[in-house]
């Protein structure tokens, strides 16, 4: 190689964008969370990590205004100081989420396990399971760069005092996960709150006043002597953030009773119940979630998880299941309960009377999984379960 062209080489690896391909970093000043944009500069496909309700439109403005097609919005963790904006982003871009496996958001389309890689591009963005600040936190490494949520902060860690919290586990996630990591790795933090924006792992492992030169039981001894207030928000934005920030906004007596049906209806099922009274009897064991939609209503509109599949008829043609009776008798083994979610409380109802008429147990969830159509005949948007933010996920 000549003299010039080996200049010329050199020159295109210092001013290549992906030589100097970063992070969006954008800041939450209420919680002083940051969230990172990442994105590939060719096909302009792009994740978001730790988005904050707040910042919606925020959000979507950056988007656009870098030409970008959001792919992924990602939650390092369940966080007990923000709420996410996941489940709008997902509404609004038709991005996917993800989640850490073990943070119960049950909502999350992805449930991330370690060693996970999420594709944007040509970009790849890679999980690593650091529990510590909660059982399932993560951090994601793309490129020369880490994101670490609340494992790492730029001169300190996320506390261990509650949300399942171990000072144990994120002694061994900061010293032998992230800290294995080469030392001129870019730590991008989930929290400043003094306005620093990032670190590097060499700078963290020497110098991160928390962690750096103590042995396990002088840190742990450390993070159980802080004895932090609560977080401000915490029994708001944790049970909202295990649903993607889709709040559970159930009015109080819609969840006291179910009701019998009535008019010509009446006596011919058990009756009908709010998706929150239908979510609360599956959890507590009295009732049998059944999806009585279509294999394709499941697979291309969502579905719940745990919910047991009997379709009351069939694409192609919406022909009647051959099989629903001996199917729903199935469900119903142990004497449960039957609740029967369609898309709009049409075809449960007629699901439910079957069943019924087979001497079960059944009910019709109102609303069904998507509502009624609105003026534009959209669903989705005038209740339902998806839109009270009950458990879902699309495949
Ligand atoms: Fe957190």
């Amino acid at each position: 190689m000549g003299l010039v062209n080996f200049l010329t080489a050199i020159d295109l690896i210092v001013h290549s964008p992906l030589a100097t391909m970063e992070p969006i970093q954008l800041f939450d000043p209420a919680s002083s969370t940051y969230t990172y944009i990442l994105f590939d500069p060719d096909s302009r496909d792009a994740v978001i990590i730790d988005p904050v309700d707040d910042q919606l439109q925020r959000d979507l403005d950056v988007l656009q205004a870098n030409g970008l097609r959001l792919l992924w919005s990602i939650e390092t963790h369940a966080h007990a100081d923000h709420v996410t904006s996941a489940g709008r982003l997902v509404e609004h871009t038709g991005a996917r989420s993800a989640a850490p496996q073990g943070c119960g958001i049950g909502t999350a389309a992805m449930q991330l396990q370690h060693g996970d890689e999420l594709q944007f591009g040509a970009q790849t963005l890679r999980a690593l399971h650091t529990p510590g600040h909660t059982a399932g936190s993560m951090s994601f490494v793309w490129r020369n760069h880490v994101f670490t949520g609340d494992t790492l902060l730029i001169d300190g860690c996320g506390r261990t005092d509650f949300q399942s919290g171990s000072a144990r586990d994120l002694y061994r996630s900061l010293t032998q996960v992230l800290f294995a990591l080469p030392d001129e790795t870019i730590v991008w933090p989930g929290h400043d709150y003094r306005g620093r924006q990032h670190s590097t792992i060499g700078q963290e492992r020497q110098h991160n006043a928390r962690v750096a030169g103590r042995s396990e039981a002088e840190f742990v001894a450390l993070m159980d002597s802080l004895n932090l207030p609560r977080p401000r928000r915490m029994d708001e934005a944790v049970p909202a953030n295990l649903s993607s920030g889709l709040r559970h906004d159930a009015g109080g007596d819609a969840l006291l009773a179910p009701r019998p049906p009535e008019g010509a209806n009446a006596g011919t099922y058990a009756g009908d119940v709010p998706a929150e009274l239908a979510w609360q009897w599956v959890q507590e064991d009295r009732s049998v979630l059944v999806d009585v939609r279509t294999d394709a209503e499941r697979e291309w509109v969502g579905f719940v998880p745990g919910a047991v599949p009997v379709a009351w008829k069939q694409w192609p043609g919406m022909a009647p299941n051959p099989d629903f009776d001996a199917q729903v008798r199935a469900a119903a083994e142990g004497g449960k309960s039957l609740v029967l979610l369609c898309r709009s409380g049409v075809r449960s109802i007629a699901a439910a009377q079957r069943a019924t008429a087979l001497g079960l147990t059944a009910y019709n969830i109102l609303e069904g999984f998507e509502g009624d159509p609105d003026e534009q005949a959209h669903r989705g948007v005038k209740g339902g379960w998806r839109k009270r933010g009950l458990p879902w996920r699309q495949k």
